[in-house]
């Protein structure tokens, strides 16, 4: 007899951080803000956050990172080297 439970599926959510500019997810997900009242989003549908800080639709991205030419490429394999501080 064995004592195997199946573990139930984690949903997955991925955060990609995308070349200059905004960080995008997908999976499912709630995003509240401040007080907890939920944004409404679209099931299945990723978001972009905006990291520049221009959007005029924050937290998302509305495409003004690029008219500012905000720079920001990161690698996760530089940030592994240097530490995760
Ligand atoms: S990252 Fe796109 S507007 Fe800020």
């Amino acid at each position: 007899m064995t004592d195997e439970t199946p573990q139930a599926e984690t949903p997955q959510v991925t955060i990609t951080v995308r070349n200059n500019g905004p960080y995008r997810v997908e999976g499912p997900i709630r995003l509240v803000d401040a007080d907890g009242n939920e944004y409404p989003l679209t099931p299945g549908k990723g978001i972009s956050l905006c990291r520049c800080g221009a959007s005029t639709n924050k937290p998302f991205c509305d495409g003004t990172h690029s008219k500012l030419g905000f720079q920001a490429a990161e690698r996760a394999v530089r940030e592994a080297e240097g530490g995760n501080s």
